[in-house]
């Protein structure tokens, strides 16, 4: 029996709520089979903060990273409370774990399953992956501000983006498109405004080209890719961009594959230094919290990232053939988070 050890970081608002149903995915699809999760559940977020003024414990970091992966839920408040205010859990404690843990890509599939209806009308075949650079650019913190508070305050926010971040998040981007059918990488940025980080990243991403011959590459300004994600998703295969137009284009993915209670991503640190972490794209949804609302399809497909990391893969897969056929299955009638939850379990197909 191989044990794994995992950490889980539920949250907020509904990220409890989503996780257990994942857990109890996770608990179905390993059920007589080798493998065993030990876990070990961090209560931390906006309540662990409001509760005792704690974010993020260096002891409780520490604790985290001795993990083999991490399945995270949602934090953060009902936005503009107060109480919140300097508290920056966003930061604190989510950026914190990708930053420290060096979770370099941030991988958002964007799958279109069948019976589900996108945001378009005719959207075509869906099937996109977008690699987001994870531990750089504008989210650096490297910023400040001068005279705040009055009429003439500066604020600066400047993109940090190094060589070396740079090409292993584009080295990474080119081994998933060397791993799929269709081979193409699109690489985003916005060079004709951004001539600095815009010209490193375009040689960066020229210079590990040579190394992919197979693998067909392009190049949008991050406008225009909005236009072209709206108008023609299929065209995509694999996009790698800056943390901060990833984040932007995967909210964006998120609507065109059926909306954010779908949509699943992995924080993957490929070296395997630190425990990657696995989380719905969405947030702790206080609007919805607390009333069996949510859809915790984001958090499933997201434990199955996290399998697959792992290298359960065969798992991994058990689990997206049981999302898909319950996608497939599903009304429109709103159905009770745990509803959900029990019609997946019920879906996994028979080990083989
Ligand atoms: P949100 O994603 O929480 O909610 C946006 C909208 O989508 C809401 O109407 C919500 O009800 C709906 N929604 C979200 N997830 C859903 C699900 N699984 N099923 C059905 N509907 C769902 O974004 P927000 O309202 O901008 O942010 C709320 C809080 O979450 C903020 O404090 C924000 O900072 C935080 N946040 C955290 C993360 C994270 O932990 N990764 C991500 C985004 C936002
Ligand atoms: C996401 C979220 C986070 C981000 C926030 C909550 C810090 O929007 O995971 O997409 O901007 O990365
Ligand atoms: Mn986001």
């Amino acid at each position: 029996t191989r044990t794994i050890k995992l950490a889980v970081i539920p949250g907020d608002g509904i990220g409890p709520e989503v996780i257990e149903q994942a857990n109890r995915v996770l608990d179905a699809v390993l059920a007589g089979g080798e493998v065993e999760l030990a876990r070990t559940e961090f209560t931390l977020g906006a309540d662990r903060f409001l509760a005792t003024g704690e974010t993020l414990p260096p002891a409780e970091q520490q604790a985290i990273a001795e993990h083999d992966a991490i399945l995270f839920g949602a934090v953060g408040g009902v936005p503009g409370d107060a109480r919140l205010k300097h508290a920056n859990i966003e930061r604190g404690l989510l950026l914190k774990l990708r930053f420290d843990f060096e979770h370099y890509a941030n991988v958002r599939p964007c799958t279109l399953f069948p019976g589900v209806e996108s945001a378009l009308r005719d959207p075509g075949a869906v099937d996109f992956l977008v690699v987001r650079e994870g531990t750089e650019g504008p989210y650096a913190g490297n910023g400040g501000t001068l005279r705040g508070g009055t009429p003439n305050e500066v604020a600066t926010e400047v993109s940090v983006n190094t060589a070396f971040g740079v090409e292993r998040v584009v080295r990474y981007a080119f081994e998933a498109a060397k791993a799929r059918p269709r081979k193409k990488l699109t690489w985003v940025h916005k060079t004709n405004v951004l001539v600095y980080a815009g010209s490193m990243w375009q040689r960066i991403v020229g210079a590990v080209s040579s190394e992919y011959p197979e693998i067909a590459v392009d190049y949008m300004h991050v406008d225009a890719a909005t236009i072209h994600m709206v108008q023609d998703p299929s065209r995509f295969d694999v996009i790698v961009t800056d943390n901060l137009f990833g984040d932007i284009l995967t909210d964006v993915a998120g609507a065109i594959g059926g909306g954010i209670g779908l949509a699943a991503s992995g924080n993957i640190n490929p070296d395997g230094t630190f425990p990657s972490m696995f989380e719905p794209v969405h947030g702790s949804a206080p609007d919805i919290a607390g009333q069996q609302k949510a859809d915790p399809t984001a958090a499933i497909l997201s434990a199955a990232l996290l399998l697959d990391h792992l290298g359960l893969t065969t798992e991994g897969d058990r689990v997206r053939d049981a999302v898909r056929s319950d996608l497939a299955a599903r009304g429109s009638a709103p159905r009770p988070t745990m509803a959900i939850g029990d019609a997946v379990i019920a879906a996994i197909p028979a080990r083989v």
